[in-house]
């Protein structure tokens, strides 16, 4: 039996992959993460898509307007990427300081996808200018292709695009998000220290069986969809190991009540009102909580190379109860992920 501690310290983390949406929504969801972590890389699926430094600015003062007084975090921008991306924007973004990445998703793969890439050959001159400008490219890995098994998704888009991309652009630098399959580990594992890849909490906790305990399950229905048993033993291996190329992002996604208890239900888990409880609580089930900071709070900074955060937070083993909504818009609350559930990790005010 492992000894598990009663309190953990930790340098605050940051969150390499979230979801803060915009308006009413980015205000209600927005303390949350500002509670746990000191930076977040913010994604730009907003509707229109966050595709150029002058949307990228504004959607960052209308988060920093946001934040509760006294707060202390700081937004990550990513540009979002199209066909119709210039590489000047590329030098745009690595001048104004505030963007980190670009963020590619194959058009149709999920939430907010309909401008992104049909065909990374149409972004050759912008992957070109990133990868001389040292910009990480951020990948939404699955095929969109229908008659490709849902299942399989990430799978063949690592076979069909990652390997090639990796071919034309060796010093791209890259991250694999949210990865879902032993085969995204895999080939993150076999890269050089251009490639890296972020692990969501609600992928290290639960298999694909969640999406139908007892009945459907809409809100463990994120993309990509959580996979086999199998699977998910390889993503915890990962994010206990100790090894860099593995970081915390959690793709926290808030999506209102009636939109995910729906006949066609959005895609998203939200999981920042308890996200790095539950990161402590996936490691202490493997008994490697010592490995949690460097996932949470260290290997991420040293990838974006950005300074590592100084301050602490303390997480204490004390079991609390998840809610079962929360405020959200106005007659449409948020269903948290495990809500109702109980966690065994609290964090300390
Ligand atoms: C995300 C969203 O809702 O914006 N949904 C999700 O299931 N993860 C989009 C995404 O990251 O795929
Ligand atoms: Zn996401």
């Amino acid at each position: 039996m492992q000894n598990t501690p009663a309190h953990l310290e930790l340098v605050r983390p940051d969150d390499w992959h979230l979801h803060l949406r915009d308006g009413p929504a980015l205000a209600a969801v927005l303390a949350d993460t500002a509670k746990r972590f000191a930076r977040a890389i913010v994604m730009p699926n907003l509707k229109p898509p966050v595709t150029t430094v002058a949307l990228a600015d504004a959607y960052r003062q209308r988060i920093l307007a946001a934040l509760p007084a006294g707060a202390e975090f700081n937004p990550l921008m990513t540009l979002y990427l199209t066909e119709t991306t210039e590489s000047n924007e590329i030098d745009a973004a690595v001048a104004s300081e505030f963007v980190h990445a670009v963020k590619y998703y194959p058009a149709g793969a999920t939430t907010n996808s309909a401008a992104g890439v049909s065909d990374l050959k149409n972004c050759t001159a912008t992957l070109a200018r990133m990868e001389k400008l040292g910009l990480p490219l951020l990948v939404h890995g699955e095929v969109t292709d229908t008659a490709v098994d849902i299942f399989d998704r990430e799978a063949v888009f690592i076979d069909t695009v990652l390997s090639p991309l990796r071919r034309d652009f060796p010093a791209l630098k890259l991250v694999l998000e949210h990865i879902t399959t032993r085969q995204g580990v895999d080939f993150v594992m076999a890269q050089d220290n251009h490639v890296a890849g972020t692990l969501t909490a609600h992928h290290l906790l639960l298999n694909r069986n969640a999406l139908f305990a007892g009945g459907l399950r809409p809100h463990n229905y994120c993309l990509p969809v959580l996979k086999r048993e199998t699977h998910r033993q390889a993503l915890l291996a990962a994010a206990t190991s100790g090894n860099p190329k593995f970081f915390l992002g959690t793709d926290s996604a808030p999506h209102a009540k009636s939109t995910k208890e729906a006949a066609c239900g959005c895609a998203g888990c939200y999981t920042a009102n308890a996200c790095i409880e539950l990161y402590a609580q996936a490691f202490d089930a493997v008994g490697a909580l010592d490995r949690l900071e460097g996932f949470a709070s260290f290997y991420g900074a040293d990838f974006y190379d950005l300074p590592r955060n100084t301050t602490q937070i303390t997480l204490v083993r004390e079991s609390w109860q998840i809610p079962a909504a929360l405020p959200y818009l106005a007659n449409d609350p948020l269903v948290p992920f495990m809500a109702g559930e109980s966690i065994l990790w609290r964090l300390q005010d």
